[in-house]
């Protein structure tokens, strides 16, 4: 059988996460170029047998069938870009791009290209979030939902992640998984309100702040992060899911069987508790590589593409134009 060539650009922290899933497909794969421009990352590429180490992208396409773009926000446009346009299938790390300018781009170069492009939000192959969607879905907790995610860290300890041109901070990056599986259990979204800061001197983006999203469900999302404060200061969280009819709740206590994770349903009184694998995230990452060798093989089509690439960059840059402007953003202006 004829394998598939696959090529890495970026071979930083998230290309640690995806290629020993890759490695379990070699009778299927052939993992054959890698590029980074910062030669400390060739330790990871000769860790996995990858012959070809460049510093110029453009080098590994013609090598290639596919290509995993896994380099910082910014720069995810030229490359996918110049990736689709030699009609290579791409796994493009979210966010889909920095701009929706860039992302428009992107998302006309994968319509006009013979290669998929897969977007990798990775709580779409998550059993545990699907488990809370499941729920939802079936009225347990009656509509509309309110999702509350309060998180509190320093955020990735990499520049560009903060810097506002580059990664765009939280409410880009990391909660951008949170507004697309939000479009995905609830439908479109409406309107965004957001009050957005900046507490870390050394940040350039919003690290700090709480954001609404609405959808046009009645539904809404709720996402109160920071990425501002100092290492190791230890903050409040909360995740949960409120409707009429009750909560959802995800459990930490794993003492009835090690082997799995657990939430729990309340309605008043009663309650239920629902059994999802432990590491759910973690096998969610495999099975998303194993969608894009699939992908790649022609097996099937990407389940989050370029429609759920471009949602996700509405909603975001709504939310970081609410931070700016501190006025209620509807979807219809973000195009
Ligand atoms: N889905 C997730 O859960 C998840 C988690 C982490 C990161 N990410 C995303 O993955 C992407 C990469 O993040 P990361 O954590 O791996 O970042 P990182 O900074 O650890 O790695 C990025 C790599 O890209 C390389 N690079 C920079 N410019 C380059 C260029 N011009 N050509 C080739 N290589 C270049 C860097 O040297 C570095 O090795 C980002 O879009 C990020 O948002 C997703």
């Amino acid at each position: 059988m004829q394998k598939v060539k696959v090529g890495i650009i970026g071979a930083g922290g998230i290309s640690t996460v995806h290629l020993p899933p890759l490695k379990e497909r070699l009778d299927e794969v052939e993992l054959v170029a890698a590029a980074d421009v910062n030669p400390a990352a060739k330790a990871l590429v000769d860790k996995y047998g990858i012959p070809n180490f460049v510093s110029d992208y453009r080098q590994i396409l013609p090598l290639v069938d596919a290509v995993l773009i896994n380099v910082p926000t910014h720069l995810h446009a030229q490359m996918t870009i110049k990736a689709l346009k030699a009609d290579k299938h791409v796994f493009l790390e979210k966010p889909m791009t920095r701009t929706m300018e860039e992302a428009n781009a992107v998302a006309a170069a994968a319509a006009e290209s013979k290669g998929q492009l897969q977007i990798g939000f990775v709580r779409r192959f998550d059993d545990e979030w699907e488990g809370f969607r499941q729920a939802i879905l079936a009225g347990e907790l009656g509509r509309p939902v309110t999702w509350r995610h309060v998180a509190t860290s320093s955020g990735p300890d990499i520049r560009w992640f903060t810097e506002d041109q580059q990664g765009g901070g939280p409410f880009l990056d990391g909660a951008i998984h949170n507004y697309d599986f939000g479009m995905y259990t609830f439908g479109p979204v409406e309107w965004v309100f957001a009050h957005l800061r900046t507490i870390n001197p050394n940040h350039t983006a919003f690290d700090t702040g709480t954001a609404t999203v609405h959808f046009e469900s009645g539904d809404e999302l709720m996402v109160a992060w920071t990425w501002g404060v100092p290492a190791g200061s230890q903050g409040g969280g909360c995740f949960d899911f409120l409707g009429p009819r009750g909560t959802l709740l995800p459990k930490a206590d794993l003492s009835l069987d090690a082997a799995k994770a657990q939430f729990t349903i309340y309605q008043g009184k009663e309650s239920r508790i629902v059994e999802s694998p432990r590491r759910a995230l973690d096998i969610g990452y495999k099975r998303q590589m194993n969608e894009f060798v699939d992908v790649a093989l022609g097996k099937t089509k990407p389940r989050a593409g370029i429609r759920e690439g471009l949602d996700s960059m509405r909603v975001s840059l709504a939310i970081l134009q609410s931070g700016k402007t501190g006025n209620k953003v509807y979807l219809s202006e973000i195009r």
